[in-house]
């Protein structure tokens, strides 16, 4: 049916096809709309974007839209999980309701189900790692037809083992981590957070384009998520700059006191010397 609901439009707004199939289009389309559900029939869909990552001892809830034709009737909603991995994932049924009751039977008491008119929910309360799965709504009708929607679910995973690694060919640090759901990167260099003039951080913040030449002192790569966040820190050689500009400031002012220290002796011996010529001149004045 969709693909003839764009087949019309994509015709009308050509526009160069002619009167009598636009409206043998818009006949078929009109009786498409009046069949009890369309080409196809019952359907559901889990709302709930993929993966879902849930932390421990919080409520995991999924929602499932079930759409469905006007003379259709839900018989059964079924929700069942299996791991994610392993050789052969074993099914488990988590709850199955007869349609339009409220009553589920849930198979544990931290699981709860709920049939709507057009949705369901399910509900697990005190989320541990082994409720990690992928969820299965299976939707039956009337008479007898499945449909079912299928999503991942994760435990929501602390940060660690973040590493720092250099690429030396394009002068840029690369942050690694190896654990951690919804990471966040963030860099600092000599723990302040980074400048125009010591790099630029990627689009997705695990690499840091280095400008600073030569690259030198400690950049530290931060990552963080809702449970806290784990660092790295990559030591290049020290930076001398400020260690050369305090060298040369230091020298200059020592030969500046040398100078200064030669030049007052050197005035005072002249003085002391001329002071004792005119006393000579006067010794002689007065012997004459
Ligand atoms: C360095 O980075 C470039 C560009 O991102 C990449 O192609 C290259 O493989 C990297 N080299 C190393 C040794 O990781």
């Amino acid at each position: 049916m969709d693909k003839f609901l764009s087949l019309c439009s994509l015709s009308t707004s050509v526009g160069v096809m002619d009167r009598q199939y636009f409206l043998s289009c818009k006949v078929a389309l009109l009786l498409l709309h009046l069949m009890p559900c369309g080409l196809q029939c019952m359907s559901v869909h889990i709302l709930n974007e993929e993966p879902v990552h849930v932390m421990p001892d919080s409520s995991l809830v999924l929602k499932a839209r079930i759409e469905q034709g006007p003379l259709e009737e839900v018989s059964v909603v079924t929700w069942e999980r299996e791991p994610e991995t392993g050789l052969s994932p074993e099914r488990v049924t988590l709850a199955t309701c007869p349609g339009r009751s409220q009553k589920c039977a849930g198979t544990r008491p931290n699981v709860h189900v709920n049939v709507a008119q057009q949705e369901t929910t399910l509900q697990i309360n005190g989320y541990s790692g082994v409720d990690g799965a992928v969820y299965t709504v299976t939707v039956t009708d009337h008479k007898g037809a499945k449909t079912s929607s299928q999503c991942i679910v994760r435990t929501y995973e602390a940060v660690h083992h973040v590493s720092v690694s250099i690429n030396v060919s394009h002068s840029s640090l690369v942050c690694g981590e190896a654990w951690g759901t919804d990471p966040h990167f963030s860099w600092l260099h000599e723990r302040v957070a980074i400048t125009e003039t010591v790099g630029r951080v990627s689009k997705d913040g695990t690499t840091l384009f280095v400008t600073k030449t030569p690259i030198c002192g400690h950049f530290t790569c931060m990552v963080s998520n809702k449970l806290g966040h784990s660092s790295a820190t990559y030591t290049a050689a020290p930076c001398e700059t400020e260690g050369r500009g305090t060298t040369a400031a230091v020298v200059c002012s020592l030969l500046l006191l040398l100078f200064g220290g030669v030049l007052a002796y050197l005035l005072w011996r002249r003085h002391r010397y001329s002071n004792r010529g005119e006393r000579l001149h006067e010794h002689l004045d007065d012997t004459i």
